[in-house]
């Protein structure tokens, strides 16, 4: 949580409005989200928080508000005067998201709000009725900025494929201004990407470093041990590659491997972005074997519960070839990069869960003391998402007592241990939102680039009838072993601190 005692922008009073406000994604992450926000002060107090709910009296729906608060954040339940200080600030429109009606109910209900008519419209919706929104907030005027912002956030996906992003960006920006526009992605509001950012450019020490000279490979993997859950109807369209590789991973990717930007604002930053994408090297169809992995998880066992096949999961067809494991080397062809692999792969019912981004160095050129030790270990920067953020800088030390033998020294910084000050994803990016700072969220341009580059894997898997298959809860995938030979270290299979 962020504390009021940190340097932050003001946001202006605002209305809130959520679309889906009844569902998992405002339970689990938007409400307790906001009421931090609203405790220390990231939502200005004169905000109000409007839920579009559909069939439900008003009673219902705050014992729902209620029920998903004692679960995720039970502090403000305990507290029974922030709870009627949240609950002051909650408005129901009433009303179903086909009907024009409930638009025009919603504008009536923020013209009677006093104050400024700023409004973020947060669609935590599926995305087949981003369109359908869109068009009712413009039929009501609720696009129209002459009275205050109006801003659009959404969350992924972002279309399937080229076309339907495609697609959907018109439909967007047929409504919204593109700076109107949020396409939130939550991985790029986690604490170490953004670090990424501050220890690339804010220390001289890293910038020489940074490049073909002395960088082997990068490797960008995102492993959790949950399997697709409740998802499956999703997930079935969409596996690892769409889910995780062609957002979140290709996202940190173009952050590892952007230039510096001439200054640290949403166009400047997603410009550099976009150069990166548009450096990838194009996977041709006869290559797809060779560049990349699939794989599903089979049953096993996961932090000692036995667990059940993807296919054998509820909505999951029996003959599924889905991907759960997917992994992806690209080559960006500029001068900063030429050569080096990144390597961007993440997969469910894995061993255990962590995601990090690692920077693998090359080898020292010649090893001074090999006549006592083993050679040196090449040198690695991991910035580690989760569980626990932080960085750590893997270098070779001489080991205690009369020799030159030398061990890996572990160099660990983790954020804000036990302060309590590292903030929630959601947290930083709905700020962002509120303060019009949109250099954590992508660009139609962005979105639609990433489709492009990874349409050719997307084409090759569209009709297989089988994929290989792994043991939940193992790092078994012997391809990943062949896609990495040729890297220092080979496949770098994040570590877990008990
Ligand atoms: C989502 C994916 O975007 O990210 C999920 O759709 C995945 O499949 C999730 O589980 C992972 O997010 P986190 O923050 O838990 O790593």
């Amino acid at each position: 949580m962020v504390t009021t005692n940190q340097n932050i922008e003001t946001a202006e009073p605002t209305n809130i409005v959520i679309f889906g406000v009844t569902g998992d994604l405002s339970k689990r992450k938007l409400m307790p989200a906001l009421v931090r926000m609203l405790c220390c002060g990231l939502v200005h107090t004169d905000s109000k928080i409007i839920g579009v709910v559909n069939n439900r009296t008003e009673e219902v729906w705050i014992n729902l508000v209620r029920e998903g608060m004692q679960e995720f954040s039970p502090e403000i339940i305990a507290d029974e005067s922030r709870w009627k200080k949240f609950l002051a600030r909650l408005i129901m429109v009433p009303g179903d998201l086909g009907d024009d009606a409930t638009y025009q109910r919603l504008a009536e209900s923020l013209a009677e709000i006093n104050g400024k008519k700023n409004a973020m419209f947060y669609c935590a919706i599926p995305p087949a009725w981003y369109g359908k929104v869109t068009g009712g907030l413009d039929k009501a005027g609720l696009a129209d900025e002459s009275e205050g912002y109006r801003r659009l956030v959404i969350e992924k996906p972002f279309g399937h494929n080229l076309e339907s992003a495609k697609r959907l960006n018109k439909e967007l920006q047929s409504v919204f201004k593109e700076d109107q526009i949020y396409r939130i992605d939550h991985y790029l509001g986690k604490e170490s990407v953004q670090n990424l950012l501050v220890y690339r450019f804010a220390n001289s020490i890293m910038e020489p470093l940074w490049n073909r000279n002395y960088v082997d490979h990068v490797q960008i993997s995102t492993a959790e041990t949950l399997g697709v859950e409740y998802r499956a109807k999703y997930y079935e369209k969409s596996g690892a590659l769409r889910d995780m590789i062609q957002s979140h991973l290709m996202q940190m990717m173009t952050l590892v491997a952007m230039e510096p930007p001439v200054e640290f604002t949403a166009d400047a930053v997603r410009d550099e972005k976009m150069k990166v994408l548009r450096a990838i090297r194009s996977i041709k169809p006869e290559e797809i074997k060779i560049h990349t992995v699939s794989a599903q998880y089979a049953s096993g066992t996961v932090e000692g519960e036995e667990v059940k096949a993807y296919v054998s999961e509820e909505f999951v067809s029996p003959d599924s070839a889905t991907e759960t494991f997917s992994a992806v080397r690209f080559y960006i062809d500029n001068w900063r990069w030429q050569g080096v692999p990144f390597i961007l792969w993440s997969g469910k019912r894995m061993k255990s869960k962590a995601s990090e981004v690692m920077i693998r160095f090359r080898k020292p050129p010649f090893n001074l003391f090999d006549s006592h030790a083993s050679a040196p270990a090449a040198n690695a920067l991991v910035f580690r998402l989760q569980p626990e953020g932080g960085v750590v800088l893997r270098l070779n030390a001489k080991k205690p007592g009369l020799t030159t033998d030398n061990e890996e020294m572990v160099m660990r910084a983790p954020y804000a241990d036990d302060t309590g000050e590292v903030a929630d994803a959601y947290e930083i990016l709905m700020h962002d939102v509120l303060t019009g700072d949109g250099t954590l969220f992508s660009r139609a341009d962005e979105v639609e680039t990433s489709w492009e580059i990874v349409e050719p894997i997307l084409d090759a898997w569209k009709n297989r009838v089988s994929v290989e298959r792994y043991r939940a809860g193992t790092w078994d995938i012997p391809a990943m072993e062949e896609l990495t030979k040729d890297c220092v270290g080979g496949w770098h299979i994040p570590t877990v601190r008990k």
